[in-house]
C-alpha cells in the first residue's frame, strides 16, 4: 500500500482578486497562484492545496485570519451548492470593480493596445430576477451535499427539477426557488415537478440514460407571455397529453407550450423538431422600439432591460444619422439590426442558425421595417468580399460573436473590407481582446464600455468602438 502525501498548506494568502467559477485568487510564499474556494478579495486565509499543476494551483481555506469588508451573506438557499451565482457572497459594487478590472486586464495583456476612453462599468438595473430564460432538468436521483447525506431522514432517490451542479451531468441539485427570473418560473417549475409525481412519470436517470420527463425551459417576457419548452426522454403521447394538459390547466399564464422528444444521450435539443402543443409557438418581447418574435430554437439577450441599455450603447457608438449602410454579424433573431435599422439606410444581418433568421425576417414585418436584409450560415463563409460587393461595403459593422470570439478568417476579411467604424459586442474579454489585438494594424479602439449582464456571476459583457487608423 502507497504511503499517503502529506497535505501541503498555504499559510497568510491575502486574497486579492476574483476569478472563474467564483475562486478567490491568491499567491503562495514563493508566489505561484493558487485559486481559492469559497473566500471573497480581502480575505486573508490559511490554505491547504487540493490541486497543483506547474503554472497554478487550487486550495480550500482551513482558516480565517481576516474577513473581507466585502463579504455579505448570500440570500439564495441553494447558494452553497448550486453554483449558479457564484459571486452572491461580495457585495454587488466589489463584483462590479472586479468585473471592470477583469475587462482593463484582457485588454492590458492580451490587446496590448491603447484604448482611447475606457467607461466604468454599467451596473445592471436589476440584480435579481434578471433573466428571461432558465432550463432545468429532471432527475431521479437528489443531489446532497455531505452534511444532507449525514441527515438520514433524507431520501437518497427522490424525484428532483433544478439545476445540473457544476461540473455534473448527472448531480442535479432539487431547486425550491431560483432569484434568477421573476414569476411564473418558480411556480411553474415546482408545479411541473409535482405534476410528474402525482401522475407517477418517471423522472430521467442520467446514468441510464432513460426516464419520461427530461429537461424544461422557461421563458417569460416583459409583456406578460410566458413559453414553456419541455423535453421528454420517451415518445409516449398518451402520458404526454396528461401531463401536458393538466400543466395548462393549472399554469393558465402558459401562453405557448410546446415540446420535443430527446432520446439521445447528450442533452442537446435544438438539432430535434419542435412540437407547438398550444398558442403561437414563440414568445414576444419588447427592447426599445422593437418587438421581437423568440422562437424556441432562437438565442436572445437573457437580460432584457439591460440588453436595451448594451443596444443603446450600441447604437451611440455606432453613430448613425441615416445615411450608413451597417452589417450586423451573428444577429440572432436580428436584434441589433432591427433596433438600428431606423437610423441607416440598410442594414444586412447574419447569423448561423436558420430558424432564427426567419424569425428576424419575421420580426422585421412585424415592426414594419423594410429596409434589413438576413442570410443564414456561419458569418466567415458567407462574409466574402463578393459578398460586400453585392451588398455595398459597410460604412459600419457591429458583431456580437459568441464566447469563442470571431475565427481568424473573419478577422482578416474585416483587416481587407476597412469598414471606417467597427462596434464589437462581446461576452468574454479575453476573446475580444484578442481579436482587437489582431485588429490593431488597422484600427484604434475609441471607447470600450464594460456591462454588466449578469450579477452574481463571472459574466461580463463588453462593448468596444473600433475606428479606422
Ligand atoms: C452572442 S449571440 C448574439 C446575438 C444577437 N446579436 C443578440 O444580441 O441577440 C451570438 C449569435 O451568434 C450565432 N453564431 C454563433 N456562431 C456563429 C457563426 N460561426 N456564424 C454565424 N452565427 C453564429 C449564435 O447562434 C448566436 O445567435
Amino acid at each position: 500500500m502507497g504511503r499517503k502525501r502529506k497535505p501541503r498548506f498555504e499559510t497568510q494568502v491575502a486574497i486579492t482578486g476574483i476569478a472563474e467559477k467564483g475562486r478567490g485568487v491568491g499567491r503562495s510564499a514563493e508566489g505561484g497562484v493558487i485559486f481559492v474556494e469559497n473566500v471573497a478579495p480581502g480575505d486573508i486565509v490559511d490554505v491547504v492545496i487540493t490541486k497543483k499543476k506547474s503554472d497554478y494551483m487550487h486550495g480550500t481555506p482551513v482558516k480565517f485570519h481576516h474577513y473581507s469588508e466585502d463579504r455579505v451573506e448570500p440570500f439564495c438557499a441553494h447558494y452553497e451548492i448550486c453554483g449558479g451565482c457564484q459571486w452572491q457572497h461580495i457585495t454587488y459594487e466589489a463584483q462590479l470593480l472586479h468585473k471592470e478590472n477583469i475587462v482593463r486586464n484582457a485588454m492590458q495583456r492580451i490587446a496590448k493596445t491603447e484604448i482611447g476612453e475606457f467607461f466604468p462599468i454599467l451596473p445592471a438595473p436589476d440584480t435579481r430576477y434578471y433573466r428571461n430564460k432558465l432550463e432545468f432538468a429532471f432527475s431521479n436521483r437528489r443531489w446532497l451535499t455531505t452534511e444532507q447525506l449525514a441527515d438520514k431522514s433524507l431520501p437518497l432517490l427522490d424525484d428532483v427539477l433544478g439545476f445540473h451542479k457544476a461540473g455534473g451531468f448527472d448531480k442535479i441539485i432539487n431547486i425550491d426557488h431560483c432569484w434568477l427570473e421573476p414569476e411564473p418560473s418558480n411556480a411553474i417549475r415546482n408545479g411541473l415537478r409535482e405534476i410528474g409525481i402525482r401522475q407517477g412519470l418517471s423522472f430521467y436517470d442520467p446514468r441510464a440514460y432513460k426516464g419520461f420527463l427530461r429537461q424544461v425551459m422557461i421563458r417569460v417576457s416583459s409583456i406578460g407571455e410566458t413559453l414553456v419548452l419541455m423535453s421528454f426522454g420517451e415518445d409516449d403521447p398518451e402520458k404526454r397529453k396528461n401531463y401536458l394538459d393538466e400543466a395548462l390547466e393549472r399554469f393558465p399564464q402558459i401562453t405557448t407550450l410546446i415540446y420535443c422528444v430527446n432520446t439521445k444521450v447528450n442533452d442537446f435539443i435544438l438539432d430535434l423538431p419542435m412540437e407547438t402543443y398550444a398558442g403561437k409557438g414563440f414568445i414576444e418581447e419588447q427592447i426599445g422600439h422593437v418587438r421581437f418574435r423568440i422562437g424556441p430554437k432562437s438565442f436572445f439577450q437573457t437580460n432584457s432591460r439591460q440588453g436595451e441599455r448594451l443596444y443603446s450603447i450600441a447604437a451611440g457608438f455606432a453613430g448613425l444619422d441615416g445615411s450608413q449602410n451597417v452589417y450586423d454579424l451573428y444577429t440572432g433573431v436580428g436584434s441589433i439590426a432591427l433596433y438600428l435599422a431606423r437610423d441607416c439606410r440598410r442594414v444586412t444581418g447574419i447569423e448561423e442558425i436558420a430558424a432564427a433568421i426567419e424569425d428576424a425576417r419575421e420580426n422585421a414585418r412585424l415592426n414594419q421595417i423594410d429596409n434589413c436584409d438576413f442570410y443564414a450560415g456561419d458569418v466567415k463563409d458567407i462574409l466574402t468580399e463578393e459578398f460586400a460587393e453585392k451588398h455595398g461595403k459597410p460604412d459600419v459593422v457591429v458583431t456580437d460573436p459568441p464566447r469563442a470570439g470571431m475565427h481568424p478568417d473573419v478577422v482578416r476579411l474585416f483587416l481587407r473590407l476597412e469598414a471606417p467604424k467597427i462596434v464589437y459586442v462581446s461576452c468574454n474579454p479575453a476573446t475580444q481582446a484578442r481579436d482587437l489585438h489582431l485588429l490593431d494594424e488597422k484600427y484604434r479602439v475609441e471607447k470600450l464600455q464594460p456591462v454588466d449582464m449578469f450579477p452574481h456571476t463571472q459574466h461580463i459583457e463588453a462593448v468596444a468602438l473600433l475606428v479606422k487608423r
